[in-house]
């Protein structure tokens, strides 16, 4: 096994404490010292994030597996689509992915708009708060037609808010009792809702819906809390022309998904590293997304630099990439898009708080994030 750049460790830890502590500058730490370092975790990891390595570890699914990586061991995650690997894999996502299309959600957005509306907040709110509750809704309504109760969404998505170890906990009443909400949901539901399409999907829709709840909340709500920071933070950009833009740019700062992993399933190669079968691999985007090789002052806001349109192969990677991308990415930037659009009339200041990115399953701002809104 060749040895790789690393970190500055701490006997007899290896990483691990910084791994607990403080991430984020682990992670810097590694990436400058090379493209493709190693961990000393509970096991060896070996991490990279040029669009080299993205490409090889997330365009070949038949190398690099998700069973035995980091989301198995959070009952959040683990199941459904996102535990399916090859030959599987395929078939489950040409099943689900129509559902989850543009053409299809286009029927929910009167409804999106509708609710996002009602749930203005008038005056001093913490955007924090006021995302979770909101995105809350909105996926209750796409994903179960608003059929389950609000108290228990809140209760089983708390955890995912939390620092581990919460979210990695097993919560075996919790779930069952959202697994039968949700069974109910998919029990003759409206006609042309996603429980109904999910209906008569052949395998477990219920388990599905639940990792689509579980993967798409505080992914959603962490990118809409700054969002309406920055948007807050900068009214010049705070135009409904501008929202795509403004989107695109949150989520290179600040992509909630901002590490992902994966076990090799064989020995092979990446970006000239070799890899032994049985390896946990690990890709950042939030490495990618700032680093000063692939874009330029990567730490400052600059929507601009999406109103082109172009962004970089394999360097953009807010909802993955390849085969395995995020189910849910067009559901999400219609959820983001009708929420920040709706802020754009008004006034809207920031009045203190604290967005430092903090890692959990997902990253976050360290919040309360203070903003007032007035029409
Ligand atoms: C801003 C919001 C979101 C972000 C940043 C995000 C990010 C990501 C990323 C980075 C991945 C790849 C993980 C990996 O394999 O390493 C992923 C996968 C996934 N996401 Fe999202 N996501 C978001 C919203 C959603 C929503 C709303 C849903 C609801 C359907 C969703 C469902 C999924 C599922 C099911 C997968 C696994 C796909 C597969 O393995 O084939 N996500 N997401």
């Amino acid at each position: 096994m060749t040895a790789l750049p690393q970190p500055a460790a701490q006997r007899p830890f290896g990483h691990l404490w910084r791994w607990t502590s403080n991430p984020l500058a682990l992670l810097e730490e590694g990436a400058g010292r090379a493209p493709v370092f190693e961990l000393r975790l509970w096991r060896r990891a070996v991490v990279g994030y040029r669009p080299d390595w993205n490409r090889s570890v997330l365009g070949d699914l038949d190398t690099f597996r998700s069973q035995g990586s980091l989301s198995g061991l959070t009952p959040y995650l683990d199941g459904g689509v996102v535990h399916t690997d090859v030959p599987r894999h395929a078939a489950r996502r040409r099943d689900l992915n129509p559902h989850f299309s543009t053409r299809a959600l286009a029927g929910t957005t009167g409804q999106l708009h509708a609710l996002v509306d009602s749930a203005l907040p008038s005056g001093p709110f913490d955007a924090l708060g006021w995302a979770g509750r909101t995105v809350r809704r909105l996926l209750n309504l796409v994903l179960f037609a608003g059929r389950l109760p609000d108290p228990l969404l809140a209760e089983f998505l708390a955890p995912l808010h939390q620092p581990p170890p919460h979210p990695l906990l097993p919560r075996p009443r919790l779930f069952r009792q959202i697994r039968t909400a949700i069974d109910g949901a998919l029990t003759d539901p409206p006609p042309g809702s996603l429980p109904a399409a999910l209906a008569g999907l052949d395998g477990d829709a219920a388990e599905e819906l639940r990792i689509a709840l579980a993967a798409g909340y505080d992914t959603t709500a962490h990118t809409l809390a700054w969002g309406l920071w920055h948007l807050a933070e900068t009214p010049g950009w705070r135009r409904a022309d501008a929202v795509d833009a403004v989107l695109d740019e949150v989520l290179r700062l600040h992509p909630a998904g901002w590490l992902g992993s994966r076990v090799t399933h064989r020995d092979t190669v990446a970006a000239g590293v070799a890899l032994p079968a049985g390896t946990l691999v690990l890709y950042s985007p939030y490495l990618t997304h700032r680093d000063p090789e692939l874009w330029s002052a990567p730490d400052r806001f600059r929507p601009e630099r999406f109103a082109a349109g172009g962004r970089p192969a394999w360097a953009y990677l807010p909802f993955a990439a390849g085969r395995r991308t995020c189910l849910g990415a067009h559901l999400a930037r219609l959820v983001l898009r009708t929420a920040l659009t709706a802020f754009c009339s008004g006034e809207l200041v920031v009045l203190g708080g604290d967005p430092t990115p903090r890692t959990g399953i997902t990253l976050r701002p360290k919040g309360p994030l203070w903003l007032a809104r007035r029409t």
